[in-house]
C-alpha cells in the first residue's frame, strides 16, 4: 500500500486525484441540474422527483456520502497542491510552462474553487439541512429564498464562478490523465468552455424564474 500513499502525496498523484474527483463532480452538476428543472414543472412534479430519489431506500444515502466524500478530498487536495507549489516555487501558479501562458482561470482557480465552497456551505444549511434535518418543504423554501434578490445576486455569481472553475478543471483533468492527444486537445477545450457556459447559464435561469415568475 505505501506506493499508494506515496503517489498520492507527489504533485502527479495529487493533480490524478483532483481530476478523477473534478470529472465526478461535474457529473453530479449534470444530475443536479436534471433535477433542478423539475421545479418549472410545479411543486407536485418536483416532490415526485424528490420522492423518486428517496424511494431508492439505502442507496441515496450511500450516493450522499460517497458525493460528500468526492467533494470533500477535492477540496483538500486543491489546497494541499496548492500550498505545495507555493513552497515549490516562487512563481505562484504555474501551467503550461509560465505564468504569461496561464489563464485567469487557471492563475485563480484556488480562489474559485473557495469561493464555491463558501457557496456549498451556505446552499447545504438552506435546503440540504432545512429539508433533511428541519423537515422544510423544499419548492417552498426556494421560492422563499429565491424572492430575496441578495440571493439570488449571490447565486448568480457563484454560477458564473463555477463556470470559471469548470472552464479550467474540465481541460486541466484531460491534460492530468494524459487525454492530450494534439488532435483532440483543441476539441477537449472548446467542449469545457461549452460545458462552463451551459452550467453557468443553466442554473442560473432558476433563481431568475423564480425572482420574476414567483
Ligand atoms: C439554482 C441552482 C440550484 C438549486 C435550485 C439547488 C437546489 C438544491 C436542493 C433543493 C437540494 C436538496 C436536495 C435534497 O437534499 O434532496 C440541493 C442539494 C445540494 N446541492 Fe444544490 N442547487 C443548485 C445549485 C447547486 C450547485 C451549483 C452545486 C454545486 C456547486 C450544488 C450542490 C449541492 C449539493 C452538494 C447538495 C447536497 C446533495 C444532495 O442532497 O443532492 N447545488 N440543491
Amino acid at each position: 500500500m505505501s506506493w499508494l500513499t506515496r503517489s498520492l502525496k507527489q504533485s502527479i498523484g495529487k493533480k490524478f486525484v483532483m481530476a478523477v474527483t473534478g470529472l465526478f463532480l461535474i457529473l453530479f452538476l449534470f444530475e443536479h441540474i436534471i433535477g433542478n428543472y423539475y421545479l418549472f414543472a410545479g411543486p407536485q412534479a418536483f416532490d415526485k422527483y424528490v420522492g423518486l430519489l428517496e424511494s431508492f431506500g439505502y442507496i441515496t444515502p450511500i450516493l450522499e456520502i460517497t458525493l460528500a466524500l468526492f467533494f470533500i478530498v477535492h477540496i483538500i487536495y486543491g489546497i494541499w497542491l496548492w500550498l505545495g507549489n507555493n513552497k515549490a516555487t516562487p512563481i505562484k501558479y504555474e501551467v503550461n510552462g509560465s505564468k504569461e501562458n496561464a489563464s485567469f482561470t487557471s492563475r485563480y482557480a484556488i480562489y474559485l474553487g473557495l469561493l464555491i465552497l463558501l457557496f456549498l456551505l451556505i446552499h447545504l444549511y438552506n435546503f440540504w439541512y432545512h429539508y433533511r434535518v428541519m423537515d422544510y418543504q423544499l419548492y417552498e423554501t426556494i421560492k422563499e429564498l429565491f424572492a430575496n434578490p441578495y440571493y439570488d445576486i449571490f447565486y448568480i455569481f457563484t454560477f458564473i464562478v463555477l463556470g470559471m472553475h469548470i472552464h479550467h478543471g474540465f481541460q486541466s483533468a484531460f491534460q492530468t490523465l494524459g487525454w492530450n492527444h494534439p488532435k483532440y486537445f483543441p476539441f477537449v477545450k472548446k467542449f469545457g468552455t461549452f460545458l462552463a457556459v451551459v452550467f453557468a447559464l443553466a442554473f442560473s435561469i432558476i433563481p431568475i424564474y423564480f425572482y420574476f415568475v414567483h
